[in-house]
């Protein structure tokens, strides 16, 4: 089943994720396809010895709940060890280089995972790292996060190529990322963002020119109606990232990009609500919406294992 399953893949081995900006359209799909068939077949025991002997360093800048547990019990569940650093408890947390910690842990270790503020210090950690480095958030990416998003479109719209998509709120590493996947899979995504929370020009440009090539489209607007409007999934995130939580002003400013049921009656009936979580009841989203019949906020979450453990399976595992 395995092997009928890895029969036409891509061969993946040894690759990071930083951005799913290194990541052709195939291999997105490929490992796409791969979490969903893992999602079916947990026990397998091809999968379950995948990754044994091997160990994986898991370090967090930035708290987390679902990224640290879901990649623990992925690495877990293919056989493999994980190895938590406290970023504080560690010679990091002191200011040693980035690029000295990369060379030491890529002499221990199969993968690093790293949450980090800035999203330069991941891409210093995989120029000197030996080992392939996976991003579990920074400043300008969340891509674990939309691949678990897209598996959870695939999952309740039916397909990805084509289907349309409204991101509401501020434009920030989930916006980037969503119209970064969206674009490699042919699918429409509309941002609505106030102008001065819009996302980054250079992601946009770029996401705008990988569309042109997979019949996607992606538009920036400022209007949440018109974003939301005809869409098959709605989504939207924190008004305030990790790291710049007191920022009472922007909360206003983007105050009229609550995702709430009005907001939602101007997508097709059948859509689907998205948040990555964890979610600010009443801020950018209702608790109505949030606990909806629309939502599916926490197939989402149980999605990140699910991808987690294909990328984990498809860079690490020997196959
Ligand atoms: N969605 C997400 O990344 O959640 P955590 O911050 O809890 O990891
Ligand atoms: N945009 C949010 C996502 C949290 C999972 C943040 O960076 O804090």
């Amino acid at each position: 089943m395995v092997e009928r399953l890895l029969a036409n893949e891509v061969r993946l081995q040894g690759r990071s994720v930083v951005s799913l900006k290194d990541w052709s359209p195939t291999e997105i799909k490929q490992v796409l396809m791969t979490a969903k068939w893992m999602k079916a077949n947990p026990k397998v025991a091809e999968i379950q010895y995948a990754l044994k002997g091997k160990s994986v360093a898991m370090i967090f800048e930035l708290p987390s709940t679902r990224t640290r547990v879901s990649f623990q019990v992925a690495i877990q569940s293919l056989g493999a060890a994980p190895v938590i650093l406290d970023w504080q408890d560690s010679q990091l947390g002191r200011g040693e280089p980035i690029e000295d910690t990369a060379r030491v842990l890529s002499r221990y270790v199969e993968a690093l995972v790293v949450r980090a503020r800035n999203h330069q210090m991941v891409q210093t950690l995989q120029k000197w790292a030996t080992i392939p480095v996976f991003n579990a958030l920074t400043d300008a990416a969340h891509p674990f996060q939309v691949l678990a998003d897209a598996l959870t479109i695939w999952e309740h719209v039916g397909y990805l190529s084509g289907a349309k998509l409204a991101y509401v709120g501020d434009g920030n590493n989930m916006a980037n990322s969503y119209m970064i996947i969206g674009a490699k899979l042919g699918m429409h995504v509309r941002v609505a963002c106030p102008v001065e929370w819009s996302p980054a020009a250079d992601v946009v440009a770029y996401a705008q020119q990988e569309a042109e090539m997979t019949g996607g489209s992606i538009q920036v607007m400022t209007d949440p109606e018109q974003a939301v409007f005809g869409a098959e999934a709605v989504a939207t995130d924190v008004f305030v990232s990790m790291g710049n939580e007191d920022s009472d002003a922007k909360r206003s400013q983007l105050a009229p990009y609550q995702v709430n049921a009005q907001l939602m009656a101007k997508a097709k009936p059948t859509a689907i609500f998205l948040h990555c979580l964890p979610a600010h009841r009443g801020e950018e989203v209702t608790e109505e919406v949030l606990e909806g019949r629309q939502s599916v906020v926490f197939d989402e979450a149980e999605n990140r294992l699910h991808v987690q453990k294909s990328v984990l399976y498809h860079t690490l595992s020997e196959f």
